[in-house]
């Protein structure tokens, strides 16, 4: 006996998963003393109440339904956890009425189930503050009742319980705030940044489910592990992938167009003064549309790449000899990009968000299990042939979480329906870019190929 406390003891303590610890010390309990079914309630002080939290029963099968109920002495759960006091009851229907509390049938009467021997066990902390109860039911050995003996080690058990359940709960406390914490940061990130609202959530929802299948495909991908403490470590990478720009200037995380409505304004009346004093001989409101579409973030058009070279060449002369350009550098420079509506310096200025998340992230202590969080976080921009950023990490360098949250990265990117500026491509099309960048080695093909063959995006 002694021998299965040690086992206990050594294998409650390391758990920190609530429903895990829940799970294994029940059916510990209910191995040791031969117990049918059992059910753990915590003590919630906030409101004084037991909730019914867990259970477990070897002859039926029923679904759980979380409850609470007031911590008093009308239940038998309650009685307990008012007394801190071990209960040892023989039959639940022969319950003598000169007792407080009361059996409530309503389960037998739904399950079919005969609720008879039942012993239930405080579970207190080090300074005896109540924790929880657990009650277990229906000795299934002679003499099929708890005996003595029985409760000489529930009572010996419960102190090893209480105290390893309320490390437990401390740490799915401290979890749940830090969770809160980082929501709070997305929401802090994602109000500088409007236009992106909601795609860290769906860039963690979509890498952890790739990263989810992937691990169920052993034929498939050999080497891929997902433990429960990687999903963890990889769930707050993505939640803090692009927690850096909170280090990019505004102005550049908002900027849907290449220039500004003042600046277009200005062009097209130097456009229309230039077509009235003859420098132009273009209808001016052509050539003004032009511009316009060059203002796009979509990809410029050849023709119109050739226009803006020749306005930059084009001075209006006024009369006192002065030349003024219709097109300046500035503006010129804005309008020429190829892709987006970021000038090379700005586009420079946004891909530091990945640094900063980098070195943000490395200020926090983190614990072993999730000491890569930093690391993973900012492999999102890194491409397989060394052009990525901020690093230019090559092929194997980039982890194969990093290469998931790359393409589920792009992927909501591209497919996003709630950046006014840009239309939401198709489904069909996204894929078929992020399967280009895939043969031309920037993503991973392999993971891409099985994220569309597995309809993960769906
Ligand atoms: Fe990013
Ligand atoms: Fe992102």
């Amino acid at each position: 006996m002694e021998q299965k406390f040690v086992e206990i003891v050594y294998e409650l303590f390391g758990i920190k998963d609530l429903n895990l610890f829940m799970d294994i010390s029940l059916k510990k309990l209910r191995d040791i003393l031969h117990a049918d079914a059992g059910s753990i309630f915590l003590y919630n002080d906030a409101d004084n109440t037991l909730i019914f939290k867990y259970t477990q029963n070897d002859s039926i099968d029923l679904p759980f339904k979380e409850f609470a109920m007031p911590l008093d002495e009308k239940s038998i759960a309650g009685y307990v956890g008012v007394n801190k006091k071990i209960l040892n009851i023989k039959d639940a229907y022969e319950i003598s009425d000169s007792e407080p509390y009361r059996f409530n049938r309503d389960f037998d009467r739904f399950s079919g189930y005969r609720t008879r021997s039942m012993i239930t066990i405080p579970l207190l902390n080090r300074k005896n503050d109540l924790i929880g109860v657990v009650q277990l039911i229906n000795k299934k050995t002679e003499p099929y009742y708890f005996t003595k003996q029985d409760e000489i080690i529930c009572h010996s058990l419960s102190g090893i319980i209480g105290v390893s359940l309320e490390n437990s709960l401390l740490y799915s406390e401290i979890e749940n705030m830090w969770e809160g914490f980082i929501k709070a940061s997305i929401q802090a990130i994602e109000a500088r940044d409007p236009i992106t609202r909601g795609h860290t959530e769906r860039v963690t929802n979509l890498t952890l489910k790739i990263a989810s299948e992937m691990s169920k495909h052993k034929d498939i991908f050999p080497d891929f592990t997902l433990t429960k403490d990687q999903y963890t470590m990889l769930k707050y990478a993505c939640l803090l992938h692009d927690f850096g720009k909170i280090g990019v200037k505004e102005y550049i995380l908002q900027k849907a167009k290449k220039v500004s409505e003042d600046k277009l304004e200005k062009i097209k009346y130097k456009i229309l003064y230039a077509h009235k004093a003859g420098f132009i001989g273009e209808d001016p409101q052509n050539l003004f549309e032009k511009i316009k579409k060059a203002n796009e973030p979509t990809v410029l058009e050849e023709d119109i790449s050739n226009m803006l070279n020749n306005l930059l060449h084009l001075n209006i002369e006024e009369s006192a000899g002065q030349k003024i350009p219709i097109l300046d550098n500035d503006e010129y420079n804005a309008l020429i990009v190829k892709r987006g509506s970021l000038t090379e310096e700005e586009r420079k200025e946004m891909e530091k968000h990945v640094l900063y998340t980098y070195v943000y992230l490395s200020a926090i202590p983190w614990t072993k299990e999730l000491k890569d969080v930093p690391k993973i976080a900012c492999m999102h921009h890194e491409k397989l042939d060394g052009s990525g950023y901020p690093f230019g990490l090559k092929g194997d360098e980039i982890h194969p979480y990093g290469r998931i949250m790359a393409i589920a990265d792009i992927y909501d990117a591209l497919t996003a329906k709630d950046r006014p500026y840009k239309k939401a491509l198709p489904v069909e099309t996204a894929l078929s870019i992020i399967k280009k960048e895939g043969e031309e080695n920037k993503l991973d093909i392999n993971i891409i190929n099985f994220f569309i063959d597995k309809r993960i995006y769906e």
